[in-house]
């Protein structure tokens, strides 16, 4: 497995168990930030009645679609680039997902994620996002706040994100908040809805 990463190992059981009830009334999932692909073949493993979109930056995607490739799945397609700066599939998704990725690119970026939604969900798709966030300016945990400067550092333009300014921009897509979900280790899972 090229860039494996810990903590999709570790968290990657807890996510499924939430995310089951959502993916089992979606076919078609569309994965930003894929990564190594770690949730990707754990998810598609345990649903055969997904089919699973990687996709990721350009640098990314040839490790990514080398774990594709190996684990050789029949609902995990070859991965794609998508850049959400500008390169997004032309087509609809009934989920879109996205793990530990909007702390890392600019607000910029998160909000060219999020204009983009809308226009690639079906109608009552679902836009599931995990990761660590912030709620009225607070941290949910000092080592979330510890996590904040280690960002800041490597790249000022990063950052864990406020939950009221996600909400914010998921309402002008009208995205309707249907869950938020604590997960462990100070992460939640935040899911959205198409009206
Ligand atoms: C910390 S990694 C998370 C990878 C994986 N989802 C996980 O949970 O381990 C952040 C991911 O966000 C992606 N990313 C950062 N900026 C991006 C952008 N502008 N467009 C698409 N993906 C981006 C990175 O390439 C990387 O795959």
């Amino acid at each position: 497995m090229h860039n494996f990463s810990d903590s999709c190992q570790r968290n990657q059981q807890p996510i499924l168990e939430q995310l089951k009830p959502w993916l089992q009334q979606s076919v078609e999932v569309l994965e930003i930030g894929s990564g190594s692909g770690q949730h990707a073949l754990h998810f598609s493993r345990a649903l055969a009645t997904i089919n699973w979109q990687c996709t990721d930056r350009a640098m990314w995607l040839a490790a990514l679609q080398a774990n594709i490739q190996e684990a050789a799945l029949d609902n995990v397609r070859p991965a794609i680039e998508l850049d959400v700066d500008g390169v997004w599939p032309q087509r609809q998704f009934d989920m879109i997902y996205t793990a530990n990725s909007l702390h890392i690119m600019g607000w910029d970026s998160v909000q060219a994620l999020f204009n983009n939604l809308a226009e690639h969900l079906h109608t009552s798709g679902y836009f599931c996002c995990y990761g660590p966030f912030k709620y009225n300016g607070e941290f949910t945990s000092p080592s979330n706040a510890n996590f904040e400067n280690w960002l800041k550092d490597r790249d000022p333009q990063s950052g864990v994100r406020d939950f009221e300014a996600l909400q914010a921009l998921a309402e002008q897509q009208q995205l309707n908040l249907v869950t938020d979900i604590p997960m462990p280790a100070n992460n939640q899972l935040l899911i959205w809805q198409k009206t």
